[in-house]
């Protein structure tokens, strides 16, 4: 018989033996081997006595069971106990390693570490045991099975979390059933190690630097080392060196140390050598190189400009300048503008402008290199008590400018100090400008303008009317006036005395007048006299020498003799055109005109009234009461010889102005008549009232009175009227000349 017994169960009947005894006798049980944990009872029952454990009692029992009659018969049999085996023990890990260390970043399925459990339950057979891990774990996993863990992570020591916390702690568990049995923990620590696996890096990785020009050799520039690292965690690996320093100009730098990569300068760099012409930047490369293996590297790149420094003073390309610039006409460039030209401009004035507005110039340089920007200014002496900058000078280019009109008779030399400045550094020239002097001054004569009445008799080499010019020219001397008639000379009557040097200069009759004979024929004479300075000391350069004209206009008439006049002329009577201009919108001039003719012909029926009266009472005073119109008067007697009647009409026009040397009052006077008045008198002269005609018609210029030497009639057109009066007013004016 065999009888199976859970482990574990408490101690029970197990099992009832039966024995039958054919006389029916009392029957014992008895029970070998007696060291077993069994016992049987008389009634043949048999009990466990103890709680088996499989684990460590032995899993099978041999009972031998006699049963004996009381006559000493006896039977033997044999039961068999097993004990089964029950799940009632925890499995065990039998790994003892605790610590792993693996190096980061090892490919996936890496195998970390073997853990292995028992099961006291499955002693001598194959266990079957489930290891785990937390679930979804960053880096590991486990199989379930075999107790192998695997990386299944990247497992970076350089990043965070491993940086700061490179150990790793696992719990490892195992379960003797899927469900529901024994199970245990173990928890191991994996410890990740560092690899040099990063290059060194630099931030920046490109550098620009500046460094003067001249610094001395060994100047430090840069420490490499304060800008680049290594991630790595390892102090091994965190290690690098600069190596390699490289580049156009490399040999002017060093690395002093490589561990340190601190630049210096090895040669003091001079922009203004040959050698280094046109080089400013360097550019060099350095690499930073890790000293653990692999060596992994990187290209730090360095830029580092030379700085110029300003070393030089500028240096004008004269110590001083000499400019000659010639005065200029006052008004030539405004002319020049307006493209008239002047009558007597001569080709060399025309330069001469052109030069004046050219412009001289300065330049200054100095030995820096690159160049450097040079200005210009004027720092004294730019201008004149009257002008404050008669010069400027571009700040860039250096060109002197005139800005006002240089004048040789106010200043004829002009010293400037000029500055040419680098930014910095300052050099300064003398500029002295020298006015050349042109004859820019042209003759200026008084008077200009006269107006003369001559006997027709006058004896040549006369001075006529002691007429004499003056003259002055403010850029010549006296020496060099040159007096010449250029016009109205007819026949060649008239000269000036001296005709050249002197600054006074005298009219002369240089020949008779021969009007008898048919030779002349004029006896008005309009002269225009050109006064020319001949200007020698400008005479040094012949471009600048020059010609100034001054102009005089004489008018001159000739007064026939009177006894000539009545033999070959009937006096001189002029007719001449009346001119009255006025502008088409004055429409108060003709109503004026008007009005003051009709006043002209009340006073003429009075004076005619007068004059009757007059003749009548002088040559009939008997019929003085008797009035008779004096028009019939000529019809009965002729006048006498000397009372020439005439009738002139007056031209209202004056065209020209004279002074009276007798009186020194000026007239004007109409040079086709010879009619003349006071200007700018109001109160009339004071002849005899019976001749004076006050004429307020108007001319042109304005002049509401005109003074009459004869009555004037309104009507040009009408015949000449005769009229009995004296000469005398018209010969007053003359005398005194
Ligand atoms: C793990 O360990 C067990 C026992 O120590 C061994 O039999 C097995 O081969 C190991 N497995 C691996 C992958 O090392
Ligand atoms: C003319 O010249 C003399 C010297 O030669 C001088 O004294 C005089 O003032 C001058 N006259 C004029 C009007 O300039």
């Amino acid at each position: 018989v065999t009888i199976y017994v859970l482990e574990g169960t408490p101690p029970a009947r197990i099992y009832q033996v039966k024995a039958a005894d054919p006389e029916n006798a009392k029957l014992k049980y008895s029970l070998l081997p007696a060291s077993v944990p069994f016992s049987v009872f008389e009634n043949g029952t048999i009990f466990s006595r103890k709680e088996f454990d499989y684990e460590k009692d032995p899993h099978c029992y041999f009972l031998n069971i006699t049963v004996t009659d009381p006559d000493g018969l006896n039977s033997t049999r044999t039961v068999n106990i097993k004990i089964i085996n029950i799940n009632d023990e925890r499995p065990y890990f039998i790994t003892k390693q605790r610590i792993y260390r693996i190096p980061e970043e090892q490919s996936l399925h890496t195998v970390v570490a073997n853990v292995s459990a028992k099961d006291p339950d499955d002693e001598g057979s194959p266990s079957r045991l489930f290891y785990s891990i937390q679930s979804s774990h960053r880096y590991f996993s486990i199989n379930s099975l075999t107790g192998v863990l695997q990386v299944t992570g990247r497992i970076d020591r350089d990043a965070l979390p491993l940086q700061l916390h490179p150990n790793i702690s696992l719990i490892v568990r195992v379960e003797d059933s899927p469900s529901g049995g024994h199970d245990n923990e173990l928890e191991i620590t994996i410890i990740i190690d560092d690899i040099n696996d990063n290059p060194p890096e630099c931030n920046p990785s490109t550098f620009r630097k500046e460094a003067n020009e001249n610094t001395a050799a060994g100047t430090f520039l840069l420490e490499l080392r304060n800008y680049c690292k290594d991630i790595d965690v390892d102090p091994s690996n965190n290690r690098f060196n600069f190596t390699g320093l490289s580049g156009f100009g490399s040999n002017n730098f060093a690395l002093e140390s490589t561990l340190s990569g601190r630049l210096v300068m090895t040669e003091s760099i001079d922009l203004e050598n040959r050698a280094n012409l046109g080089v400013e930047v360097y550019a060099l490369t350095v690499r930073v190189q890790d000293i653990a293996s692999p060596n992994y590297s990187n290209i730090i790149y360095i830029y580092i400009r030379i700085k110029p420094v300003n070393e030089f003073f500028p240096v004008f390309s004269n110590l001083s300048y000499v400019f000659n610039v010639p005065e200029i006409a006052k008004g030539t460039s405004h002319r020049k503008i307006e493209g008239v030209k002047d009558l007597w401009e001569s080709p060399a004035q025309l330069m001469l402008r052109v030069s004046w507005v050219h412009h001289r110039r300065v330049n200054a340089r100095d030995k820096d290199r690159p160049p450097s920007v040079i200005t210009y200014s004027i720092i004294a002496g730019g201008g004149t008590r009257n002008y404050a900058n008669i010069f400027w000078i571009s700040p860039t280019k250096g060109h002197l400018k005139i800005l006002a009109r240089l004048d040789y008779e106010t200043a004829q030399k002009h010293i400037l100090t000029v500055q040419a400045s680098d930014q910095e550094k300052t050099a300064t020239a003398s500029v002295t400008v020298n006015v050349l002097e042109v004859n820019d001054e042209e003759p200026v004569c008084l008077p200009n303008f006269y107006s003369f009445q001559i006997p027709v008799s006058l004896s040549v080499g006369t001075n006529i009317n002691g007429f004499r010019i003056e003259c002055q020219d403010r850029d010549s001397e006296p020496r060099s006036f040159r007096y010449f008639i250029n016009e109205g000379n007819v026949n060649n009557h008239f000269t000036f005395s001296p005709s050249a040097g002197s600054n006074t200069s005298r009219l002369i009759l240089k020949s008779r007048f021969d009007y008898e004979s048919g030779l002349d024929t004029n006896w008005i004479y309009r002269l225009r006299v050109y006064i020319t300075d001949d200007n020698l000391l400008s005479a040094r350069d012949k471009t600048t020498r020059l010609v100034k004209t001054g102009t005089v206009t004489l008018s001159i008439r000739v007064i026939p003799n009177p006894t000539t006049v009545v033999t070959t002329t009937p006096g001189f009577t002029l007719v001449t055109k009346r001119e009255n201009l006025y502008s088409g919108s004055a429409w108060y001039v003709p109503f004026v005109i008007t009005l003051g003719s009709l006043l002209l012909l009340g006073l003429l029926g009075y004076l005619g009234l007068l004059l009757a009266t007059w003749l009548r009472t002088r040559c009939s005073p008997a019929r003085r009461a008797h009035s008779t119109p004096p028009i019939n008067a000529p019809e009965k007697k002729k006048p006498k010889k000397d009372v020439v009647v005439t009738m002139t009409k007056l031209n209202t026009v004056f065209d020209g102005e004279a002074r009276d040397p007798v009186t020194g009052r000026m007239y004007e006077f109409n040079t086709q008549s010879g009619a003349r008045r006071w200007k700018k008198s109001n109160e009339p002269l004071q002849p005899e009232p019976a001749l004076q005609v006050t004429s307020s018609a108007k001319d042109d210029s304005g002049q509401g009175t005109g003074r009459a030497e004869a009555p004037s009639k309104k009507e040009p057109s009408e015949n000449r009227k005769k009229l009995t009066a004296e000469t005398k007013p018209a010969s007053k004016l003359t005398e005194g000349q």
